[in-house]
């Protein structure tokens, strides 16, 4: 296979060769059922009790705290489904309108059936009114749920302020941080989270395997109802394979922490302002802290981001516009228009998530292909006349000045 000059690390991330030497194992020797009377399969359910450690050790909880299940969408449904459950007289759930489809979606799906939900709106930089979020919780409130940080900006939201506001009130709160792992610290503990969700797959670890985070103050009310596994709070065979490479990607993900908040940074920070110095009429879609160090989000007038990446991709480089699990749809970014970016400023925005693999030369790369690329497709604008791209004393970078640059 080519080189993948891949960018997309917020919709998933390739699979660290430690994980996978980890997960190996469990697919050709250890395959038994960990529910199982013999020892073949029993003595597996050390290894998803290790891995119940490991992803624990992550978000500081303990072990019991942590219940595997088979994604973030599901974890995420849960937690929602769990609180309602058990407070059937509370029919009030409030969240934001920038949460990902796993919640938005839900969200429906409850208001189909009589619940009431409220979006709180963001601010234009993508951030959250925090005193908007404590008039909006009501005696009927079950559950606050607001995703840790963006994947579509990268904007983090105050989530310990927000646990003290739903403590103080009594309410539930939940937050999705699929985003988070390996690049924020994460301390369920000092933030007084009661549920959180991640998934493996976001950090370098295969995809359908996730967790939910309860805190062990807090009843739950298990959403898939079968065996006894997971204590009796999700039923389901274990996909321990996964699991265990879950516990794998979790002591990395400590481990890269820095890596992530200095040179993955100082990549993010360099291709932004390269891109936003030499590339007219681009902005930058949301605050520029605090943010994931690893996500930038850049509209491009003029253009259809659609387009963009088709022509990225001739040229091996993977990105995204919107989120990855709306890509193929026409409409705009659901978190860019609760940002107030117009429709059309929001159909030329592309987001750009880098990762530990990424390197300077990968970046240099991008910086040479993107710029003509822009000029190309704007010259074909009816929008627009082409606009030159300026050039800029960035360093070891070569900007190509020309549309004959791109073949
Ligand atoms: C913020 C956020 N929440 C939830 C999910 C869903 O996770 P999964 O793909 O494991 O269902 C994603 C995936 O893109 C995400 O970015």
């Amino acid at each position: 296979m080519s080189h993948i000059y891949y960018f997309d690390n917020n919709a998933t991330t390739r699979i660290a060769p430690e994980v996978v030497e980890a997960m190996i194992p469990f697919l050709r020797e250890h395959w038994g059922n960990p529910s199982s009377a013999y020892s073949f399969g029993s003595k597996i359910a050390k290894h998803v009790e290790i891995a119940r450690e490991k992803v624990a050790a992550l978000i500081h909880a303990e072990a019991k705290e942590v219940i595997f299940t088979s994604c973030g969408t599901e974890s995420n449904n849960a937690a929602i489904h769990s609180a309602l459950m058990l407070n059937p007289d509370k029919r009030h759930v409030v969240t934001t309108a920038v949460e990902h489809s796993a919640n938005l979606k839900f969200g429906e799906y409850l208001k189909r059936r009589g619940y009431e939900v409220t979006y709180l709106p963001v601010e234009s930089d993508g951030s959250l009114d925090v005193h908007l979020l404590d008039q909006t919780i009501r005696p009927d409130t079950a559950v606050v749920s607001v995703m840790w940080a963006n994947n579509e900006t990268g904007v983090i939201f105050p989530i310990e302020e927000i646990a003290a506001i739903c403590r103080s009130k009594g309410v539930l709160f939940h937050t999705d941080a699929v985003q988070t792992p390996g690049k924020v610290k994460l301390d369920v503990k000092t933030t007084g989270i009661d549920l959180l969700s991640l998934s493996a797959h976001k950090l370098h670890a295969p995809k359908g395997v996730g967790v939910l985070y309860v805190n062990r103050r807090v009843k739950f009310h298990p959403y898939l109802i079968g065996g006894g596994q997971e204590s009796g709070r999700r039923g389901g065979t274990e996909n321990v394979a996964s699991i265990v490479a879950f516990g794998r990607a979790a002591e990395l993900a400590i481990s890269t922490l820095d890596d992530e908040n200095t040179r993955v940074r100082c990549l993010r920070d360099r291709l932004e302002q390269a891109v936003l110095a030499t590339i007219p009429n681009t902005t930058r879609n949301g605050a520029k802290e605090p943010r994931l160090p690893n996500t930038t989000n850049i509209s491009f007038d003029h253009v259809e981001a659609e387009a963009v990446l088709k022509m990225l991709d001739q040229f091996g480089i993977c990105a995204s516009s919107g989120s990855a699990c709306t890509t193929g749809s026409v409409e705009p970014s659901h978190v860019l228009m609760a940002m107030g970016v117009s429709p059309t400023r929001a159909r030329g925005s592309l987001r750009f998530s880098l990762g530990i693999y990424n390197s300077e030369a990968e970046v240099d790369y991008l910086l040479k292909h993107l710029p003509p690329i822009i000029t190309k497709l704007r010259a074909m604008s009816p929008a627009t006349q082409p606009t030159p791209i300026v050039s800029a004393d960035i360093p070891r970078v070569a900007h190509p000045q020309t549309v004959e640059a791109i073949t």
